[in-house]
Order: structure tokens, then C-alpha cells, then sequence
């Protein structure tokens, strides 16, 4: 069985990482949520924990039951490590080799693949800061997938939207193949 770790941030679009990961579980994949703690605001760790049969990871000190330094644990597990949706603030974070949370701590210290799935404002996914943090991802070897152009939750038309839920499915499957 192959384990995707799915990190989930702190976007309005955070409502369809549920529908990634519940059908990524039906799909027989071991499914491990982190979330950063802005993530938290938007949804609640229960729902991916009931979806995911797992727990999931908030915080990077608390609790600790055993120790279990939980984010090497998890970034070796990892088979793919997809997140979805990617802030603008942790795309500039990784590229930025910043690693002050569960999440950044965990995507530096993993070697496998990673697949960032953006969704933010227009304005924001038009920021040649964003543009340039994304082009040092690649060169990096992270890869980085589209928006699609569409009504934004803020009220705004144009790009930034996330890709589709189906089609980032799609492409984590044929990644891991
Ligand atoms: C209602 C609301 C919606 C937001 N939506 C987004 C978004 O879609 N994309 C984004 O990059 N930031 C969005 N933000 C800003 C992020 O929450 C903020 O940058 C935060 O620091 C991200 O934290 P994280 O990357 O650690 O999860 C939103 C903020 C609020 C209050």
C-alpha cells in the first residue's frame, strides 16, 4: 500500500482537500493529513482524521506521546507528498528553505516527490514574488501544478482558482506510478 501525505493549508480552498482525501482512502491509499495550524481556522483536523483512519498533525510539539520525532517519521513513510491547497505563504516558505512548522519541517526533510497544488487571489497568483518562488520550486524539482481561471471565493474573476479536484487525483495517481 502506497502512503501519500496530504499537507493542507490555511486557503478558503481547503474544503476540497476533504473530497482529495476521502477519495484517495476509498482508493486504498494510506493517507497521512498534516495541516497547518491556519489550515485549523478553515476546517477541523477531526474530518480528514475520520476520512484518513489516521491522525492527524498539527503541531509539531504537542502531543508527544513517545518519542517520536513524528515529521522524519513521516516524511520517510511518505511515498508522495501532495499539498493541497498551497498558500502562497507556503510556497514562499519552502522556497524560502524555511521549516518552522509540521508541515515545512516535514516537506524539508522528505525525499519524495512533492506535488504543490495552489489556489489564492488573482492578484496574489499574479505576484512575481509568487512567480519566482515557483520557478525555484521547479528548478528544484517540486513540482508545481496550475490554477484554472474562474470565480474566486473572494468575489474575483480570473486566475488562481484550484485545479480540479478529479484532475490533481488524476495526476497523483499517475505519479506514483
Ligand atoms: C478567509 C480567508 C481566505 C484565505 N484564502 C487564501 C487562499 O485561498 N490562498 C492563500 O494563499 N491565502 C489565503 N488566505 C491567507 C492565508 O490564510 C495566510 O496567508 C496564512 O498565513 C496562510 O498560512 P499557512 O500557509 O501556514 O496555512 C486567506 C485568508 C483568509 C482570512
Amino acid at each position: 500500500m502506497k502512503t501519500i501525505l496530504v499537507g493542507v493549508c490555511g486557503g478558503i480552498a481547503s474544503y476540497k482537500a476533504i473530497e482529495i482525501v476521502n477519495a484517495l482512502c476509498k482508493k486504498d491509499y494510506d493517507v497521512h493529513v498534516i495541516m497547518t495550524k491556519n489550515a485549523t481556522e478553515f476546517i477541523g483536523p477531526l474530518t480528514f482524521q475520520s476520512l484518513s483512519h489516521n491522525p492527524v498533525v498539527t503541531d509539531m510539539f504537542n502531543p508527544i506521546d513517545k518519542w517520536d520525532t513524528k515529521h522524519i517519521q513521516l516524511a520517510k513513510k511518505a511515498d508522495l507528498f501532495l499539498i493541497v491547497p498551497a498558500t502562497a505563504n507556503i510556497i514562499g516558505k519552502i522556497a524560502c528553505g524555511i521549516a518552522d512548522d509540521m508541515m515545512t519541517t516535514t516537506i524539508m526533510a522528505t525525499t519524495a516527490p512533492v506535488i504543490i497544488a495552489p489556489a489564492m487571489n488573482t492578484n496574489m497568483w499574479e505576484n512575481p514574488i509568487l512567480k519566482d518562488n515557483i520557478h525555484k520550486l521547479s528548478a528544484y524539482g517540486y513540482r508545481v501544478l496550475e490554477t484554472e481561471q474562474g470565480h474566486l471565493a473572494c468575489g474575483d474573476i480570473g486566475r488562481g482558482k484550484l485545479l480540479d479536484w478529479q484532475d490533481i487525483i488524476k495526476i497523483v495517481e499517475s505519479s506514483l506510478q
